[in-house]
């Protein structure tokens, strides 16, 4: 008795020390993180001259690689984060969410290789010349998730200034509406078109793509009532994308890309998946599998294969890892670009899913373990016993400790391998853990802050999966025809309830600006 107590005592005080050291360096990332993001948007971000307004410059770096230009992928990944942050009472981030806005509306009209605006395939064109100017040369396009993720974006938005003041529906209908419809258009004319993954490599259906384009579809049909329009494409195809992602799931893990034309095989086990479940996330559904939410036992046996795919020879940093410990994550394991290291993205990735698990487990009350995801737990439990923990019973907090050291053992490889001032870039080396590829790479940074809402539990907006989360029966390989029209607005009006952003700090730098009244009404309002 007296020595389990003295054991127990110990390994306590050495797991709060690791979660102190944890705790300190994301607090200090964290201002780091936000404003290595703002650093690299324009007009006045301090790395990314000449950049326009409300551009996301990919990262500053001009040669190996060449980042500066503009990803529609990674600039919405960029501006969701800021949208929450906003929500959650950064008030100052409102104008440079509206230069995004205003700037992807101009964005659309830019005709380039992937097609017109004027029949929409312009749309999934992956990057732009951060003065809005088309891209010509080579490159994997279209990428179809783009449009999706705006859509998205632009609605996490527009629900959070509805939610401040309902005097803000009519300048969200008017100014919001027309770009959000071009992308939703998109998505409902082309989500079953193939095209390149996001790593912008292989052509075919991408499991992120397709899922987002289905979140993104729900998103606008909901948005759409609330702002009197419709959106009859998102209606029609919806069910028709979440019945296709259902195609994607092999029994254990996410092929992430099917139907690849050409000769690129692959496992399919690829940090795409990760990031997918992380982005379905909501945080007022349940373990879904149909939508692969992160504590569904589909995402968490994929996050285990994933994960291993990673471990063994395969990265040197990694090596002598045993199931159950965090591992450095890449894209995935055939990966060579840039030498195929581990990411800050994937990594962060890793840890962000289980965070959010873990907040599904505590608001649904138990941990059910099957036989899809017995394999995760028993890496972190060994012999846990299937079937539901309630969450007043100790294999409930066994698991849930477990669970949180295991993604705090991924954020604590991103603390080992991030520059001592706490610059990101995209990829560590496999080798000796070094700093590679694109210097403060936003998305980076962008995954450092997502991972930090989720482990503060600290909660995205709801999308709806709760009451669209059914799998219809036959799946329909259909589409429906948009329209694209050419969005006027060039100014948002002032926000009511809030002071509008302009007046609330322009310019670069703007971690930790003031609430506004917009920004703290709409946090006690996530869900319309
Ligand atoms: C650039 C892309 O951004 C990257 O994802 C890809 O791996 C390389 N091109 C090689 O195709
Ligand atoms: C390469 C990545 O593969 C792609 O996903 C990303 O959009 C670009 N780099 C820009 O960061």
């Amino acid at each position: 008795m007296f020595l389990s107590t003295l054991v127990g005592a110990t390994s306590f005080k050495f797991f709060s020390r690791q979660s102190n050291d944890l705790d300190s360096f994301i607090s200090k990332e964290s201002p780091i993180a936000l404003q290595g993001v703002l650093n690299n948007i324009g007009a006045n971000g301090s790395q990314v001259n000449g950049a326009s307004s409300g551009i996301v410059v990919a990262s500053p770096s001009t040669q190996d690689p060449n980042y500066f230009y503009t990803w529609t992928r990674d600039s919405a990944l960029t501006f969701k984060v800021l949208t929450d942050a906003y929500i959650q009472g950064n008030g100052g981030l409102g104008s440079h969410i509206q230069e995004y806005i205003l700037a992807q509306a101009k964005l659309q009209t830019v005709d380039n290789l992937s097609g017109t605006f004027a029949s929409g395939a312009g749309l999934g064109e992956p990057k732009y010349y951060s003065n809005l100017t088309a891209f010509e040369g080579t490159w994997g396009r279209p990428q179809r998730d783009g449009p999706a993720l705006r859509a998205s974006a632009m609605i996490a938005y527009s629900k959070a200034i509805m939610a401040a003041s309902g005097d803000n529906h009519a300048m969200v209908r008017d100014v919001v509406w027309p770009i959000v419809s071009n992308d939703l258009n998109y998505v409902a004319q082309y989500w079953n078109q193939t095209g390149f993954d996001l790593w912008e490599e292989v052509n075919g259906s991408s499991f992120f793509t397709t899922a987002v384009q289905y979140r993104a579809l729900v998103e606008g049909s909901n948005f759409a009532q609330t702002v009197n329009k419709t959106c009859d494409g998102c209606t029609s195809q919806g069910p028709n994308a979440l019945c296709f992602l259902q195609d994607y799931w092999n029994g254990t893990s996410i092929i992430s890309n099917i139907n690849l034309q050409g000769n690129k095989q692959r496992s399919g086990l690829d940090c795409n998946s990760i990031l997918t479940t992380i982005h379905m996330y909501d945080p007022e559904g349940g373990c879904t599998d149909s939508t692969f939410q992160p504590c569904s036992s589909r995402a968490l046996s994929n996050h285990k294969a994933v994960v291993d795919s990673f471990r063994g020879n395969l990265y040197p940093i990694n090596s002598n890892l045993a199931p159950g410990q965090a591992a450095a994550v890449g894209r995935y394991a055939e990966d060579v670009y840039y030498g195929g290291n581990p990411w800050f993205l994937c990594t962060m990735a890793a840890a962000e899913q289980l965070y959010s698990a873990m907040h599904q487990w505590s608001t649904t009350g138990s941990i059910t373990v099957d036989n899809v995801n017995s394999g995760f737990f028993n890496d972190l439990v060994s012999n846990t016993a299937k079937g539901n923990h309630a969450s007043n019973s100790p294999d409930f907090a066994k698991l849930t400790t477990a669970v949180r050291n295991y993604a705090d053992g991924f954020v604590a490889i991103a603390q080992k391998h991030a520059d001592n001032n706490g610059a990101l870039s995209e990829q560590f080396s496999r080798d000796n853990g070094l700093e590679l590829s694109a210097r403060d790479l936003t998305w980076s940074y962008a995954s450092f802050l997502t991972m930090e809402s989720a482990r503060n539990g600290a909660l995205p907006q709801s999308w709806g999966e709760s009451r669209a989360n059914s799998v219809s029966d036959s799946c329909q390989a259909s589409s429906a025809k948009g329209t694209y029209t050419k969005a006027t607005a060039t100014s948002f009006p002032s926000i009511a309830g809030v002071a509008n952003g302009k007046g609330s700090g322009t310019g670069s730098g703007m971690a930790g600006a003031t609430s506004s009244a917009a920004a703290s009404k709409a946090r006690s309002f996530l869900r319309w």
